[in-house]
């Protein structure tokens, strides 16, 4: 069934208290469930209560100590009659948590315990109104075997322990702030922790711990600094401050999503809490900063503030990826980061709102919540509350936050009263602004000039396309900040904020003799795709000059992406082609020699714009035609600036090591340069990407250099491959990349590649960052999952089927690179959309894959 936004209702009990008791089991655990509920005086009456469950064992219930006056199961859930105002239910439930594949609910994961809740995995651990408006004060009482789970962890702190008989032992703990239940976590096992402690902007000392396994802990150390630093940032520049004695972190091998910010302890993918040189990449290193610090911003923008049901779900999302942005951009490169977050923005979110399954970032119906845990709500979500901040300032954004964390504390929220706070705290009118919580599709902004006397003229208009069920889009105001640059002295008089809120705008600037050229969308202040009519030589102009850090990138790439979307579209004399070529070179010569550039920033402007993006600038895209000309412009690119590329490369090899932001720069301009000077020169390219993989003492240099091998023929690319898999066979996240690593190469049978690795004993579907490393990393390859003759798609299809089952939320996952079959040329489209109906005509389903499935058909 499908369930719609507008039908929410409150819910007719509330439930003050919960207490539960575990007594665990690997393969059997027990679970009582204490309930006092009351009529909510805010609903609607109900004589019944409606007790959430999936798939539970329900052992005994009682109402009140005794018999209930009635109940009944419909569907999976408990329907039990209840007379009075108040009344105190106990349920008993048995629970496999071994069995337990989908991860969601109680699992096991190596031999611990653990629990995943959000959104609705509550319900399989017990009977509940599993709905995030619904806040109790949790008490848990957790018994186990002492040998085998030495470690037990809930929310909150924990009030006491003991040790009881047959080597069982006990702890209890309770959570004083009243939460949903999908907040609710356990964590059971033989774990070891690296502890410290970190003093609030009150005087509050609380005690911070990182729980993983045993070899695990000397990796932890970049996890807990950034732990720190989030903690210490959230204060200053949020005003928030944390609200219990301890702070505990799980790593967890087996986990579906990055990490969850249950209140108090946070469970985490291992990905994003394990990190040192050798194991993990330059930006493994900086994603672990960023979901520890996600995480922990959920503590306010989550968890003391909630949603009310999840269509708001971009409420704490969007806000929180918004605050863990911000964050990286204040400990690192700011221009770095935002070019990276758009990048993300650009080539995931783009073509998710362009497609079959775009949605608005606040939806108005789903099948399946887990299928809304997308990159509209999430980074869309994020953009549109910075074009909030950008339109406030800094200053006002905060008082607008500081009134909507005063204002709903406790609460469970809606978007509405987020965008109610920020008009009524920071002084905006967002009357036409909300239509971005309701409209889906990326608005395109198309952009000309001209002068006239000394007034320059800037007309813009906006047009938002179509997408599945709506049809007509009204006008959006659109925050622009703009500069206009004198072409002689290559300067601006200062940048403004225009905002584009009609259909179309003209807006005009006097003072100038002659023609300036306009820079626009600088920080990428909107989430748009603009269209200027802009001549080569302006762009080219933008890309050496422009002052502002995203916006001369943005001209470097509109100058490669306008040349590639020419070339595929064919017809290109080679003269002309050339000449293209020619000033992509000229641009990026100037780019290697600016000494003013940082080698992180220097970097960003080497990397040539993603398949992804280009296929999404093409109203029908041929993955192979735009594979070959993107791959033949960096072959002559690398060609034409070999002596650049190879001094580049020498440079970078002789900078110093460690993990300060230079030797980061350095590693990551020297992968770039290799890259490049694999596509013109393979020949070289191996020789330096073997010495490379023989001396790095890095991460980021092993993989760097093994990208480079495994695209090549021969031995150096078997035997650097099967030194790194002897190397790593025993730590699963350097394995992981192992996989990824071969299943993204260029090598040109890759995808027979991924057919032997699948049958590689460390292959299994059981893990979903095994199964994401093998076939995330193929499902955005050209060569390998677009290939002509259909069989990436097949392969993908048969991944989809086999782990359905099994795991359905991961399977769903990989739908969505099916779903682009409407944007693909007719063979491919055709193939694609074949193994979509197969997948369709399966025999039972799960939810998740049968949405994504039948929406992908449109
Ligand atoms: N709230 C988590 C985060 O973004 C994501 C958890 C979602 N989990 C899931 N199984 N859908 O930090
Ligand atoms: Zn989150």
């Amino acid at each position: 069934p499908t369930i719609f936004r507008e039908d929410y209702a409150p819910f007719a009990w509330l439930v003050p208290t919960t207490r539960l008791e575990f007594v665990l089991g690997l393969e059997n655990t027990r679970v009582t469930a204490t309930l006092d509920v009351e009529r909510n005086p805010d609903a609607d009456p109900s004589p019944t209560i409606r007790l959430n469950g999936d798939g539970l064992k329900l052992i005994s219930l009682e109402c009140d100590g005794g018999e209930c006056e009635g109940h009944m199961m419909d569907g999976d859930d408990l329907v039990v009659t209840l007379p009075g105002e108040k009344h105190t239910l106990t349920i008993v439930t048995e629970l496999d948590p071994g069995a337990n594949s989908q991860l969601m609910g109680l699992y096991a994961s190596n031999g611990m315990l653990c629990t995943q809740c959000e959104a609705e995995g509550f319900r399989r651990i017990t009977f509940f109104p599993d709905r995030p408006d619904v806040l109790s004060t949790y008490t848990v009482r957790i018994d186990a075997p002492e040998d085998q789970f030495p470690i037990l962890l809930a929310n909150g702190n924990r009030t006491g322990s003991g040790k009881s008989e047959d080597r069982m032992h006990w702890s209890v703990w309770h959570d004083p702030w009243p939460k949903p239940s999908y907040l609710f976590a356990l964590v059971a096992g033989d774990l070891v922790a690296r502890k410290d402690s970190f003093t609030t902007m009150g005087g509050k000392e609380v005690d911070l711990a990182i729980w993983v396994r045993d070899g695990d802990l000397q990796r932890t150390e970049h996890a807990m600094e950034s732990l720190k630093r989030s903690m210490e940032w959230d204060e200053k520049v949020f005003g928030r401050e944390y609200d219990l004695d301890v702070f505990n972190i799980v790593a967890v091998s087996d986990f579906n999503m990055g990490a969850m910010e249950n209140k108090g302890l946070n469970v985490f993918n291992t990905k994003y809490v394990l990190a040192d040189a050798d194991t993990a990449t330059d930006g493994d290193f900086d994603a672990v900063e960023g979901v520890i610090a996600h995480e922990y911003f959920h503590n306010w923008s989550g968890n003391r503030v909630t949603c009310r049901d999840w269509f708001q779900l971009s409420l704490k999302e969007g806000f929180t990826v918004l605050r863990d942005q911000l964050f990286s951009q204040d400990m690192g490169s700011a221009p770095v980061k935002r070019i990276e977050d758009v990048r993300i923005l650009r080539s995931v979110q783009f073509p998710e709102d362009s497609g079959p399954l775009a949605h608005p970032i606040r939806p108005d119906s789903y099948r399946e919540i887990s299928n809304f845990y997308t990159a509209t709500v999430y980074n869309k979500g994020a953009e549109i509350i910075r074009m909030m901040r950008s339109m406030a300032g800094e200053t006002r954004f905060r008082e607008g936050t500081d009134l909507y964390f005063d204002r709903h504390d406790g609460e469970a929220a809606t978007c509405e009263d987020f965008v109610k706070a920020m008009e009524d705290g920071a002084g905006l009118d967002l009357a036409q602004f909300r239509l971005w919580y309701s409209q889906a599709g990326t608005p395109k902004v198309s952009v000309t000039t001209s002068l006239e006397g000394s007034t320059a003229i800037v007309d813009l208009s906006q047009e938002i396309p179509a997408t599945p069920g709506q049809d007509e889009k009204q006008p959006m105001p659109i925050p622009l900040r703009i500069a206009l640059f004198d072409r002689e002295t290559g300067t601006h008089r200062g940048e403004e904020l225009i905002v584009l809120d009609k259909g179309k705008v003209r807006f005009t600037f006097d003072g100038f003799d002659t023609e300036p050229v306009l820079s626009i969308n600088r920080g990428f202040t909107a989430p748009v795709g603009i269209e200027r009519d802009i001549a080569r030589a302006d762009l080219a102009f933008l890309a050496a000059k422009d002052d502002d850090p995203f916006a001369r990138y943005e001209a470097l790439q509109d100058l490669v992406t306008g040349h590639l979307v020419e070339a595929v579209g064919g017809g290109l004399s080679d003269s002309t082609r050339d000449e293209a070529r020619r000033a992509i070179a000229d641009a990026l010569e100037a780019i290697l020699a600016d000494e003013a550039l940082d080698d992180q920033m220097r970097g960003e402007l080497l990397i040539l714009p993603s398949q992804t993006y280009l296929a999404e600038q093409m109203l029908v895209a041929d993955p192979g035609r735009i594979f070959e000309e993107r791959e033949g412009l960096k072959a002559w690119l690398g060609k034409a600036l070999a002596s650049n590329f190879d001094a580049l490369y020498e440079r970078a090899a002789a900078a110093p090591g460690g993990r300060e932001a230079e030797a980061v720069g350095a590693r990551k301009v020297k992968t770039l340069a290799l890259s490049y000077i694999a596509a013109a020169d393979p020949d070289r390219a191996e020789t330096l990407a073997t010495r490379q993989y023989d001396a790095a003492d890095t991460m980021t240099d092993r993989q760097g250099a093994l990208m480079v091998l495994s695209g090549l023929e021969g031995l150096a690319r078997t035997d650097r491959l099967a030194a790194f898999y002897e190397r790593y066979r025993d730590n699963p996240l350097a394995l992981d990349k192992w996989f990824a690593i071969q299943a993204s190469s260029l090598h040109p049978n890759v995808v027979e590649q991924v057919k032997a690795l699948a049958e590689h004993p460390d292959f299994t579907l059981r893990n979903p960052n095994r199964v994401r490393s093998l076939y995330m990393a193929f499902a955005g390859t050209a060569q390998g999952f677009h290939a002509s003759s259909g069989e990436g798609y097949r392969m993908i299809a048969d991944l989809i089927l086999a782990l359905d089952p099994i795991n359905p939320q991961t399977a769903a996952r990989f739908v969505p690179p099916l779903g682009r079959w409407q944007r693909m040329e007719p063979n491919r489209a055709a193939l694609m959309k074949e193994q979509l109906e197969r997948i369709a005509a399966a025999p039972k389903l799960s939810r998740d894959t049968y949405e994504q499935v039948t929406r992908s058909l449109g």
